[in-house]
């Protein structure tokens, strides 16, 4: 039955407020549930890898302020992807021997060596870690230059030590990065994947033991061209309803809207050498918001479904971004599959479960809802999802982060079909003018209904239509803080059959 409650305010529980106890002003855009490094500068996740019940995520990090400089790997631990235990720094920028110039530890990935393929382990030994990074040599008298090196640990990630013999793979490029290695069973090999960034070319190399990579094939010049091609990954991802895995290529390049940056994605087949892709009539982007890049899987995770984490931010203003102490952050880590249309396959994200960290759920049904509907519930972090039945409204959607003069707009357009977030008037817009935007994504509602489950938290919202069948992730930054919470219809009304809000504390 629907409720008809109007433009009324609807009495929710009160006391959640008391869950966001307001942060000191330095740190008032620091999530709250998502990943940021204690100071400083973050960007790319790296190394993503699982080993004897801990999640290992390293990253892009600048230790000693909060631009993005002296890339080195940060690293923390989790037991269930959402708590993370911070580690010292897992690999430093170095002075080279050679001359006076430094190499900065730029992005790569890390494997789980338990054949010891390497040799860089004790015998027998089935948890060491190799770490795949590349090397970017500061200019000098050579110029600048872009290698793939390894580091290895023998104590779970805890200290490192650099291969002697690097690099382990020149080709003499200045823009030739970011490797992702994954262990190929059929072959008894190892693969990676790297791109030439300029070139807008992913090679894949083979190697019995990380150290020999001989060249097997390229991939590339097709999808979005629009920016250089950086950090790409190769996995297998399940398909829904079906037995059969395919192939999934990710990587980072431009966005529909002109400079901005995304990532992209191929579907396809593997076979050992070649990366062979379904027909593409679109290009397929994994999150049409502005902030969702550099993101790459847990390799080694075979058995489940693949999950993916992403740096949440945009190099158009990523150095910018008004937040002191920190900046940066990791998007909630998203399990992936594949969904069969009639256009091909298409790509579903879905955040894994909060529901551990949400200690209790305020659940509303059949909300009608005519012109303008305040809830009766404030707060900066929360998960809210929600059911909506399409009614006669030719817009309706939520505003976010509300303060009087602020708000975070989610707009669905009912003839157009297209689900809008507009941060114009979102707090603090004025640091950088490629900040302030609007963007959609195609939503089509299934029986008449669309569902939304959105991940606020303080200064990002993660925003997955229909099941993450469309994502978009966006920064914002609120300036006074009310956290409110509006819903609204124009040209008619429209019904939340289901809406949930999970409040998650700091
Ligand atoms: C992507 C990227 C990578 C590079 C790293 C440097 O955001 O540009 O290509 O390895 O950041 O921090």
């Amino acid at each position: 039955m629907i409720k008809s409650i109007g433009i009324a305010a609807i009495a929710l529980v009160s006391s959640s407020c008391a869950l966001f106890a307001q942060t000191s002003s330095k740190e008032e855009y620091r999530p709250a549930y998502h990943f940021t490094a204690p100071e400083n500068w973050i960007n790319d996740p790296n190394g993503l890898v699982y080993l004897d019940g801990e999640y290992h995520m390293f990253y892009q990090h600048n230790p000693f302020g909060n631009v993005s400089e002296h890339m080195s790997w940060g690293h923390a631990v989790s037991k269930d992807l959402l708590h993370w235990e911070h580690l010292p720094i897992a690999l430093e920028e170095f002075k080279n021997a050679d001359d006076s110039t430094q190499t900065m530890i730029f992005s790569g990935g890390a494997v789980v060596d338990s054949a010891n393929t390497s040799g860089f382990f004790d015998k027998g030994k089935k948890d060491g870690m190799v770490a795949i990074y590349t090397a970017h040599k500061h200019a000098n008298l050579k110029g600048l230059a872009q290698y793939q090196n390894l580091a290895y640990s023998a104590d779970k990630g805890r200290t490192w030590k650099h291969y002697d013999k690097n690099p382990v793979l020149d080709i003499g490029l200045t823009d030739f990065r970011d490797p992702f290695v994954f262990w190929y069973a059929p072959g008894k090999k190892w693969v990676m994947s790297v791109v030439k960034a300029l070139e807008y070319t992913v090679q894949f190399y083979e190697s019995p033991n990380l150290k020999d990579w001989k060249l097997l094939s390229e991939f590339g010049k097709q999808g979005d061209v629009s920016k250089i091609w950086e950090c790409s990954a190769l996995f297998q991802i399940p398909v829904q309803g079906e037995k059969e895995k395919k192939w999934i290529l990710t990587l980072s390049s431009g966005h529909r809207q002109k400079d901005y940056l995304a990532m992209q994605y191929f579907v396809g087949d593997f076979d050992g050498k070649n990366f062979t892709p379904q027909k593409q009539d679109e290009i397929l982007f994994i999150d049409e918001g502005k902030d969702f890049y550099a993101g790459i899987p847990f390799g080694n995770l075979q058995s489940k479904k693949p999950v993916m984490i992403g740096w949440i931010n945009d190099w158009e203003y990523a150095n910018k971004v008004p937040t002191e102490k920190f900046k940066g952050a990791m998007s909630i880590p998203r399990e992936l599959s594949l969904k069969k249309t009639d256009a091909g396959y298409r790509l579903v994200q879905t955040p894994i479960e909060l529901s551990f960290i949400a200690k209790k759920t305020i659940e509303l049904t059949n909300i009608q809802v005519k012109e303008n509907l305040p809830l009766k519930y404030n707060g900066e972090s929360y998960e809210l999802k929600a059911e909506i039945e399409i009614g006669t409204a030719k817009t309706f959607g939520i505003r976010l982060l509300k303060s009087e003069g602020e708000e975070s707009i989610l707009t669905y357009d009912s003839a157009k079909n297209t689900l809008s977030f507009d941060r114009t008037k979102s707090g603090n817009v004025s640091f950088s003018d490629r900040f302030p935007s609007v963007e959609s994504i195609a939503v089509k509602p299934k029986n008449g209904k669309i569902t939304l489950q959105i991940l606020v938290d303080k200064s990002i919202v993660e925003i997955f239509a229909n099941g993450g069948e469309q994502v978009m992730t966006d920064v914002v930054f609120p300036k006074k803080h009310e956290g409110n919470i509006e819903l609204f219809s124009t040209g008619g009304s429209v019904v939340f059959k289901k809406l949930e809000i999970r409040p998650v504390a700091r």
